[in-house]
């Protein structure tokens, strides 16, 4: 006999064919409208290759900002279909979900002072788009970033492989910047490793970062570099402390799009990024930023580099302030 759920598969079967009948370009859902989703969602409309739903639970701020970027797709020359939204039945059959929905820092606070309050946020986003949504890629932006992407997983009941956590690209960007600056060349000329936790125990590595394929151990002093790895670790901190109201969203939301648009194209680019280890690096169960590939299906393959014993050291340390996190959700 033909049961519920054998006729509920075959409706989203049918919805999803005659989605992807009538409509050529991939659906993403940006969820949190803030400074973060926001830019990001101004970035991803106008690179114009998918259409854009963002969701938020102020009434009325995702419609408006939807609106004001779709009336700005004649002036730049795109056609992106952009819809802000309170209703996540708007998301269903996104390609890509990225959560960025929760509260961002005030000065003085660590990303783990964020953890209970976004937890319960996070927790709810990721259950309800993964519902509606069940093959997507979900990106975690939100912080405490490492841990949101556990709860996000455990909400989503999606596999490992399709749960990554944006992190490692914004700090190795601006472990980038402030290479550049302290050399006066160009950053795009500059390759930066940042692994572990995007928290305060962060692991810039100085020997796989290089300029014009020069380590940078060569181009620096020890003392120099050892700078500009404290700066890196306080990156975040440093930005919070400025603007006083909230934190960074400029390179949050271009790092996230770089990751984006991996996926989405398929580039299998390889970036730094929070997955669940299972056995790499000796980890098991956490999330912990790492160089994967990223493509179509989401991570491809986690890659595992030789890290010294130091290296190792200050990874593991990064891995268990991750793990005390997680703790509070198991
Ligand atoms: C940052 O590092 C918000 O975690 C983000 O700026």
């Amino acid at each position: 006999m033909i049961g519920v759920k054998h006729i509920a598969t075959y409706v989203s079967r049918l919805t999803s064919y005659v989605w992807e009948v009538v409509h050529v370009r991939k659906k993403v859902t940006i969820a949190g409208a803030g400074n973060v989703g926001a830019t990001l969602a101004q970035r991803i409309t106008e690179r114009d290759h998918v259409d854009v739903v963002m969701i938020d639970v102020a009434e009325g701020v995702p419609q408006g900002k939807a609106l004001d970027l779709l009336e700005a797709g004649p002036v730049l020359g795109y056609d992106t279909s952009v819809t802000g939204t309170n209703n996540y039945d708007d998301t269903t059959n996104s390609e890509l979900i990225v959560i960025t929905a929760g509260l961002a820092r005030k000065p003085g606070m660590s990303r783990d002072d964020l953890l209970a309050a976004n937890a319960g946020i996070v927790k709810q986003v990721a259950a309800e788009t993964a519902k509606r949504s069940p093959n997507a890629v979900m990106i975690v932006v939100t912080n405490p970033m490492d841990v949101m992407a556990f709860v996000a997983m455990k909400a989503s009941g999606f596999p490992k492989e399709r749960v990554i956590g944006m992190g490692g690209v914004l700090d190795s960007a601006r472990f980038r910047t402030f290479i550049a600056l302290e050399l006066a060349v160009s950053g795009e000329n500059v390759n930066a490793f940042v692994m572990g936790g995007h928290g305060d125990t962060m692991v810039p590595l100085a020997r796989y970062s290089s300029v014009a394929g020069i380590p940078i151990t060569e181009l620096m002093s020890a003392d120099r570099i050892k700078a500009l790895v404290e700066r890196t670790r306080n990156g975040g901190a440093e930005i919070v402390a400025l603007l006083k109201t909230g934190s960074a969203y400029y390179a949050p939301s271009v790092a996230t799009l770089e990751m984006m648009e991996s996926i989405l194209l398929d580039k299998k680019k390889i970036l730094p990024c929070s997955v669940q280890l299972d056995g790499e690096y000796g980890v098991n169960g956490v999330f912990a930023g790492v160089p994967v590939k990223l493509g179509a299906k989401g991570i491809e393959q986690v890659i595992e580099v030789k890290l010294n014993d130091d290296e190792q050291a200050a990874f593991m340390k990064s891995v268990e302030a991750v793990k005390s996190g997680c703790a509070k959700f198991m």
